[in-house]
């Protein structure tokens, strides 16, 4: 189970879902069935469900079957993935039938982005809850049992959902997300996000150092923070006395305490600055790891993209973070078969790869999204064999980085920080290097939440294999 976590972790960019167990009261009268679609803050929204649900008396159930109230957290970044969720939700409209006093609703950014469609033509479900709405989710439950429309996808500017402590669902007890901002104000051509989302804001620099702080004190050894665009967090205190960016907000947390990870996502390398990689640097428990989408190698496909930074400036970029943050590990997201894109700025995107030797890459093939900027101005004109082939040969070459990647640290002796036990065998646990590698090894005596130095013996392709040599605390 522990190793699910991880994998939601992993694959949360292919717009898989997960069915939590959260940590509370099962005693609760009745219960509410999540199942979470897309990226981590999505993730992280469900649980701040959780937390408003639990304060009207629902539990949580990993069994939708004994659910009074079943809720999907929709993600709408590429088609496939509203797919995803049209086939459950027309499962779950079948369940129905034999259980007429059951709630179905949708959130997230499907339902931000179809509105009342889902009421009114498709009658899927019975609520619709965007992603600024989740406090009013009991209201909307009232209304939804005495069978009215039940809709709110009003988009704020102000709600962070900073004073309500998420429950963690499905937790391993030692890792955790924290939202430190919602929303985005860039206008990538290609992306849902702006429309679903709304517009940017900072969460308050107090309540997320409160919320990582109790994280640790709850036995939490690592926190995550997110945002759809990190770097660009600001935050100007109510008197206008102070302001906080995300280098000041990343050393805040970094100081709770040195026993405590704390990691980030994601980067837009426009925005990445030297002071956050001096940050980095400077605290040995801020891990060395950045996720820096390029989205393309071509500087023109770039522009069309709206992504401000062209090829040679993306390339500076990395080439800084080599020289602050020697052993920085880097990940990327990049679409191929992007709206005009010829061999020739795709040879650009391989070559880009060749470059950054990725650790890892989360890689995809363009998908129109109605409403967004490119869908608006320009024809999706690349057929679907060509950006599949240019998908594979992407996939083909970032592979053979990925395992030079692993097979760099076979006989390094690497920090660990455990997490579980590993879902192949009792006798292993499994952590994670700094650099967010996956290593597996002998249990002996230790225990999930302690950091053990590995040594390294083998790899496979996702995973380093060693032996405790020394334990750390
Ligand atoms: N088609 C394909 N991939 C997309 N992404 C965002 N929008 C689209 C789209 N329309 C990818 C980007 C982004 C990641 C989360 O999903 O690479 O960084
Ligand atoms: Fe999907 Fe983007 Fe919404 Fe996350 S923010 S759920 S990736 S559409």
């Amino acid at each position: 189970m522990l190793e699910t976590v991880n994998k939601v972790h992993d694959e949360s960019r292919q717009g898989e879902a997960y069915a939590p167990a959260a940590e509370q009261d099962m005693t609760l009268a009745k219960k509410f069935y999540i199942e979470s679609y897309g990226c981590q803050m999505n993730f992280n929204d469900s649980e701040i469900v959780a937390s408003i649900l639990q304060q009207e008396g629902y539990g949580a159930t990993r069994n939708f079957e004994e659910a009074d109230l079943v809720l999907l957290n929709t993600c709408s970044i590429r088609e496939k993935a509203e797919q995803t969720v049209r086939k459950r939700l027309t499962e779950f409209r079948k369940f129905k039938r034999d259980k007429p006093g059951l709630l179905v609703g949708v959130l997230g950014c499907m339902a931000e982005r179809l509105k009342s469609k889902f009421l009114d033509e498709e009658k899927l479900v019975d609520m619709v809850v965007g992603p600024d709405a989740y406090r009013t989710l009991p209201a909307l439950i009232s209304e939804a049992e005495t069978g009215q429309k039940s809709i709110n996808v009003l988009l704020s500017r102000e709600e962070t959902y900073a004073d309500i402590s998420p429950v963690r669902l499905d937790s391993n007890g030692i890792t955790a997300f924290v939202s430190i901002m919602r929303g985005c104000n860039n206008m990538c051509s290609f992306c849902v996000v702006p429309f679903t989302r709304g517009r940017e804001r900072s969460r308050d620099p107090l309540s997320i150092e409160a919320e990582a702080r109790d994280l640790f004190e709850r036995g939490y050894r690592e926190v995550t923070l997110l945002g759809q665009n990190v770097d660009s967090y600001y935050y100007v205190n109510d008197d206008n006395t102070e302001t906080i960016n995300f280098a000041n907000l990343l050393e805040r947390v970094a100081l709770i305490s040195p026993l405590l990870r704390v990691r980030f996502s994601t980067s837009h390398p426009k925005d990445i600055t030297d002071e956050v990689l001096h940050t980095m640097a400077k605290h040995e428990n801020i891990c060395k790891y950045i996720h820096l989408p390029v989205q393309s190698g071509s500087t023109r496909i770039l522009q069309l993209m709206n992504r401000t930074y062209t090829r040679e400036w993306y390339i500076k970029k990395v080439e800084r973070i080599r020289e602050i943050l020697p052993e920085c590990a880097l990940s990327t997201d990049i679409i191929v078969g992007f709206c005009t894109e010829t061999e020739e700025d795709h040879k650009d995107s391989m070559d880009m790869m060749e470059f950054a030797r990725y650790d890892l890459a989360y890689m995809f093939a363009y998908s129109e999204r109605p409403g967004t900027l490119a869908a608006r101005r320009y024809q999706d004109d690349i057929p679907e064999d060509v950006k599949k082939r240019r998908l594979t040969e992407i996939v083909t070459i970032h592979r053979v980085h990925s395992l030079e990647a692993m097979q760099r640290d076979v006989g390094k002796t690497l920090k660990v920080l455990i997490e579980g036990e590993s879902k192949r065998s009792k006798d292993d646990l499994f952590g994670r290097t700094d650099q967010n590698k996956v290593v597996v090894f002998p249990r002996e005596n230790y225990a999930k939440g302690q950091y053990v130095m590995v040594k390294v013996h083998d790899c496979t392709a996702g995973t380093l294999l060693g032996t405790a040599v020394e334990f750390l605390g």
